[in-house]
């Protein structure tokens, strides 16, 4: 499939096998995700790659706690609190991997180059068969200085981007139809 195809195509998954994805295969995202532009050629990212069921299961307990506790300082989960009420509910969807992206706050431009990288992984995952989904529910939790310093985050670095990756368990729907793009101006 070439990229055209793979933009238009690329859905969230949030559905998984239970299909292991090797270190290789991880570690191929994650160097083409560092092929991003970067201002100024910074290339300010670090990555924590998380396989351990029990701790993406504690994890997502802990997220899943931590937000129903503190619901009113995030009124843009309020339409999510019966998922995150629900004990069956993980918000990683039983993906056999997540992948945190972290950006030096030493650059400027750390929040767009890791973003750039995190949108890389999603369209190179689609590539190799591999079903991906960010995930913001895991925002707080990932960058708190805890969770940091337990997986040798660096403290100049802040949580860009939580992604969860694996074999998808369902065909890909197709993708809804997009919004017309706003076009302010034109000339
Ligand atoms: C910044 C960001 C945060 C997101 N957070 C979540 C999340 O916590 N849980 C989830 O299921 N999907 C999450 N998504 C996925 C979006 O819901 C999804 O991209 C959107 O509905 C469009 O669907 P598509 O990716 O299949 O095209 C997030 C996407 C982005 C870009």
């Amino acid at each position: 499939m070439n990229i055209i195809e793979k933009i238009n195509t690329r859905r969230s998954t949030r559905s998984f096998t239970d299909k292991e994805v090797s270190s290789n295969t991880v570690h191929e995202l994650i160097t083409l995700g560092t092929k991003a532009a970067t201002g100024s050629y910074g290339q300010p990212w670090g990555f924590v790659i998380i396989r351990d069921k029990n701790e993406i299961k504690s994890l997502s307990d802990e997220i899943k706690k931590y937000l129903l506790e503190n619901m009113t300082d995030y009124p843009y989960f309020k339409q999510y609190e019966s998922w995150l009420k629900d004990e069956n509910f993980s918000v990683f969807y039983g993906a056999p991997c997540v992948i945190v992206i972290y950006g030096d706050t030493i650059s400027h431009w750390y929040t767009y180059d890791c973003s750039l990288a995190a949108g890389n992984i999603m369209l190179a995952a689609s590539e190799f068969g591999l079903g991906t989904c960010w995930i913001g529910f895991a925002e707080h939790i990932c960058n708190t200085p805890e969770f940091k310093a337990k997986h040798n985050v660096p403290d100049s670095y802040k949580l860009v981007s939580t992604m969860i990756v694996g074999y998808p368990n369902t065909t890909q729907q197709k993708p809804p139809k997009r919004k017309p793009a706003a076009i302010f101006f034109e000339k």
